[in-house]
């Protein structure tokens, strides 16, 4: 079977035979497609993405109409089961997973560089008691790069190592202070004897006891919660983290970036954005309601939907059998009956069921973060910290692909053809009647 495509432009009658390499065609195959011998040749029209691949990539598959994660081939089930996070960071940078020596090295190296410059604590103490903690961490993962002048040498790869293990080992640090600002505590120091949730723990909860005691359940419940968001391929953020990279910043500035893009509701402000919906919806009885809001179009059913995945996302099997082991341990919520109510109402609904719409990632998540005395405004900064392994991995690949440059869409222009400067006098312009006045 010919590995091509035959394609006649109608305008021309001219047939093209164009390569099909790894089931995909290039976009640049179709330039030569002329109308006139001096246009660009065809474009390919792609709003958002929908069905472009950007990159090649060998770090996370995903089978969205059967509902498979898989990171570096190893499924997300077994993962969860069996890893840890550190490990998983591991494995999505490294390609493999790491022999006993290359996990204590690899542990070792993020460990010891959990402390962040004592300046960033003046960053924190300048935002206001109620910003946004996401806000605070974008900010100073930004101003890291301030700190670490080396790090603009992206292709040194002793500086792309230093720069990976101090992003993961100070996310979780920056995450926990912006926690701590927007309560007015202390700020806690790493504690670099607990295991890496266990640790982000005690500089989240640390108060004035000597030592801050993990519950085993609860720091497990965090690494898997921490391994299910680690990568994700081709998402909103990891694409910004690769954009911004294209033009070679270091890689604190292009997180900062990746972080921004996560902070949107439709994204990895869902979580945040679940709760509050069912906060409002309240109770079992007023689901119905509410259902029917969403069907005429009134609002969306957050926690629903993927653009991927046609079926039940893999990460949340998992985290909706962790919320109810968690919140054995803490105790349950009125709010977790109402949200696997209006699941089960909505997996039988009509209107979920044909645009194939089910529970994604973020439906249970925010439930154990709030069941671990977390606020909602730090749900997607809990997103962030695992997440941050696999932006450097794909970070990486993409600084390293041969094939990949400054990134730079083309587009269709539909604006005004060319027209001559007037002065204002002469300018007729249409405005509203309640404007011209
Ligand atoms: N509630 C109600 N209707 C929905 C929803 C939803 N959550 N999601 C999609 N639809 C409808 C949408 O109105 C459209 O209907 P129609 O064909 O009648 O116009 C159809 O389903 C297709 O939707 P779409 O907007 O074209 O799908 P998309 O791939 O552009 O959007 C999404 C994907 C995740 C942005 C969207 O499903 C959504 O807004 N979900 C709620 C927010 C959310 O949970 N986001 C977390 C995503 S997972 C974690 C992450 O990646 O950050």
């Amino acid at each position: 079977m010919p590995e091509s495509l035959t394609v006649t432009d109608n305008r021309t009658g001219r047939s093209y035979d164009l390569p099909i390499e790894n089931g995909a065609v290039r976009a640049t195959s179709f330039e030569q497609m002329h109308l006139e011998d001096d246009d660009h040749g065809l474009l390919v029209y792609d709003p958002a993405f929908l069905n472009t691949a950007s990159c090649t990539s060998r770090i996370t598959y995903i089978d969205g109409d059967r509902g498979i994660l898989r990171y570096r081939g190893y499924p997300i089930e077994q993962l969860a089961e069996s890893s840890t996070f550190l490990e998983t960071a591991y494995l999505l940078i490294h390609g493999d997973l790491p022999n006993g020596a290359e996990a204590a090295a690899w542990e070792h190296d993020i460990t010891i560089h959990t402390l962040v410059h004592e300046n960033v604590k003046s960053f924190m103490d300048g935002f206001h008691h109620d910003a946004h903690p996401m806000g605070m961490l974008l900010s100073t993962v930004g101003a890291l790069a301030t700190f670490y002048p080396g790090a603009t040498q992206i292709y040194d790869e002793e500086q792309r190592r230093i720069s990976i293990y101090r992003l993961i080992a100070k996310m979780p640090t920056l995450a926990a202070f912006a926690y701590r600002h927007s309560r007015g505590l202390p700020y806690n120091y790493p504690d670099n004897d607990l295991s890496y949730p266990g640790n982000f723990l005690g500089m989240l909860f640390k108060m004035v006891e000597p030592r801050y005691e993990v519950v085993p359940e609860i720091e497990k419940a965090l690494d898997v919660l921490f391994i299910l968001h680690a990568d994700h391929e081709q998402n909103c953020s990891t694409n910004a983290m690769r954009v911004v990279g294209s033009s070679h910043p270091d890689p604190y500035s292009a997180t900062a970036a990746a972080i921004a893009a996560l902070y949107g509701p439709l994204h990895g402000g869902a979580n945040e954005a679940v709760i509050h919906m069912v906060e409002r919806i309240g109770s079992v009885e007023r689901i119905p309601e509410f259902i029917t809001g969403v069907k005429s179009g009134k609002e969306r059913l957050m926690g629903f939907g993927h653009r991927v995945y046609k079926n039940y996302d893999p990460r949340a099997k998992v985290i909706k059998r962790m919320a109810d082991q968690v919140l054995a341990v803490t105790g349950t919520t009125p709010l977790l009956d109402v949200a696997r109510e209006l699941e089960k109402i909505a997996l039988e609904d009509e209107y979920f069921v044909s645009r194939k719409l089910y529970p994604n990632v973020d439906f249970y998540s925010g439930f154990i973060y709030q069941a671990l005395g977390l606020p909602v405004e730090m749900f997607p900064v809990l997103f962030a910290i695992p997440r941050t392994a696999g932006w450097l991995s794909q970070w990486e690949e993409s600084l390293l692909d041969k094939e990949q440059k400054i990134a730079r869409p083309r587009q269709v222009y539909l604006g005004e053809a060319a027209r001559d400067y007037e002065p204002m006098d002469s300018r007729q312009v249409q405005r509203p009647k309640v404007l011209a006045g």
